[in-house]
């Protein structure tokens, strides 16, 4: 985890703006979804077996606000107690291992606690395992931070019934995503995503071609460069298991030869092995067997749908058929796109098609979707090192550039440059405002130090004169002008 502070924090704001504003244009509208969910929801739809849901998740159990964290021993049995009404109205799971645990404890307790009146030491043991016992209860749900946000967006359509919307239902979302995997350059364990979905009855490759539409036209606004697209099919229920069981047949031919990742993944997850970047297994992976030789005549059929909606679009890509991505719900349409200056974690951006997983969530079956998630924080990195990442300047110019340092001295000209401070500030200016009185000196020093564009000086006789002097810094030309006039000089020099 780290910390975003500024000046870098304003090229998140633009890079996050210029995502709403260029999605906007494409019909998407923002869905603000929770930071946890159910477990549940992750291990169903992302995959059990994958990296991401088996070693990766931060995962904890809620429990109810009654009760208190720890009972002392003389509250253990107005706590079992409690357990027991929350259990009964659905507040604690109902499973049989807590309900054989109630019971136990509860005849545990009325045996016990009796005896505890002649010697607490006699019976220490089975106040130990008493003890034990109510640790193993489990007290909520199991919930996890969400490691991607797919999931939460199939949910919450689903729980909304956005189905009965007209059209497809065209989503984005920005924030935080949670995996514990090894840190690195690119790589966080709070890291941030912005992704977009498109959920609807239509998988139309035409929809495929314009969602990576929409995020190229989103690079190419923040003059992103150097950014490949590479695009794969990886098949559906209908083709997919006949390869997977192919690929796992070759597979097992070569195992000696692979590392210990890779021989785990030929039983969990084979099409995994694909990914591997390990120097050794290249030469054996490049002789497998490709999913684009076994793609069903439907799925061959949209994959060329696909590449020929993005020619029409001018979409240049490169096909890969190594790229089956980490997450299980993925069918048919895979796409990643990488971009330099990030070493090893070089995908800026991954997404695919999903069709099953609506129905998978108890959602309608006829519902189809696909999307994308770009990694924020590696784009902002490739923008910084491609040296487009500057901070300040564009129309709105964002905080940072500070344009006036209002600089006072006397009671007096503290009342007037409060009021003109407001005053610029509801003008558009960014302004500082000295809270405390200062030596002239030291005050102007600091208006340098803080680099404001001008220093504009508030004393008594300036005061009486009805004017402001107003001190260029950059060349330290002065002169005196009146409120009125104040703003135009500024403003004009801000359009330099
Ligand atoms: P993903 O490939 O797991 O896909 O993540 C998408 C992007 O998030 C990656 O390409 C990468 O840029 C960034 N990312 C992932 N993990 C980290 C990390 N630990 N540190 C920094 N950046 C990271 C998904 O999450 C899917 N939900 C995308 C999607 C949306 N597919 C369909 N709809």
């Amino acid at each position: 985890m780290r910390d975003i502070l500024p000046p870098e924090s304003a090229l998140w704001n633009r890079v996050e703006q210029t995502a709403r504003e260029v999605f906007g244009t494409f019909g998407f509208a923002e869905i603000r979804l929770p930071i946890f969910e159910d477990t549940e929801l992750f291990a169903r739809s992302v995959g059990q077996e994958t990296d991401i849901v088996s070693k990766e998740m931060y995962t904890f159990v809620d429990r109810p606000l009654e009760l208190p964290a720890k009972p002392t021993m003389g509250e253990i049995p107005g706590y079992i107690e409690a357990i027991g009404h929350l259990m009964h109205s659905g507040a604690i799971p109902k499973s049989q291992a807590n309900v054989e645990r109630l019971k136990f404890l509860t005849d545990e307790i009325k045996e016990l606690y009796p005896l505890f009146e002649k010697s607490v030491e006699r019976y220490a043991d089975r106040l130990l395992v008493l003890s034990y016992a109510i640790e193993d209860f489990q007290l909520g749900p199991e919930i996890s931070l969400r490691p991607e946000a797919t999931a939460s967006v199939v949910r919450a359509y689903t729980e909304h019934g956005m189905q009965t919307l007209p059209g497809n239902v065209k989503l984005y979302y920005m924030g935080p995503m949670f995996r514990r995997e090894r840190p690195q350059k690119g790589r966080y364990r709070q890291f941030y995503q912005i992704g977009a979905e498109v959920l609807g009855s239509s998988d139309a490759p035409g929809i495929d071609a314009e969602v990576i539409e929409m995020l190229l036209a989103f690079f190419e606004r923040l003059k992103l460069k150097g950014a490949v697209l590479h695009i794969n099919s990886i098949g559906d229920k209908n083709c997919r298991p006949a390869y997977v069981e192919r690929l796992h047949a070759e597979l097992q031919k070569v195992r000696e030869q692979l590392g210990a990742d890779s021989q785990r993944r030929i039983e969990t997850n084979p099409l995994r092995v694909l990914d591997s970047k390990l120097e050794h297994e290249q030469a054996i992976i490049e002789k497998l067997p490709r999913i684009a030789d076994h793609l069903c005549a439907e799925c061959r059929a949209h994959y060329d749908e696909v590449k020929r909606q993005l020619a029409l679009r001018g979409i240049a890509y490169q096909e890969n058929w190594r790229l089956v991505r980490g997450l299980d719900y993925y069918m048919r349409t895979t796409f990643e796109i990488t971009a330099p200056g990030l070493g090893s974690q070089n995908a800026v951006c991954g997404g695919g098609r999903y069709d099953g997983l609506v129905e998978l969530l108890g959602g309608p079956a006829t519902t189809k979707g696909i999307g994308f998630a770009i990694g924020t924080d590696r784009l902002v990195l490739s923008l910084q090192e491609s040296g487009v990442g500057e901070v300040s300047g564009g129309p709105a110019r964002p905080a940072g550039g500070l344009d006036v340092y209002l600089a006072w001295f006397g009671a007096a000209a503290q009342t007037a440059a409060v009021g003109l401070a407001r005053r610029l500030r509801d003008a558009g200016f960014v302004v500082e405002l000295p809270a405390v009185e200062m030596k002239f000196g030291k005050s102007l020093g600091l208006a340098d130090r803080l680099k404001a564009r001008h220093a504009v000086i508030l004393g008594e006789d300036e005061l009486a004169a009805g004017v402001v002097a107003v001190k260029r810094l950059a060349d330290g030309t002065q002169q005196k002008l009146a409120e009125q006039d104040l703003f135009s000089h500024l403003r004009a020099a801000r359009d330099f």
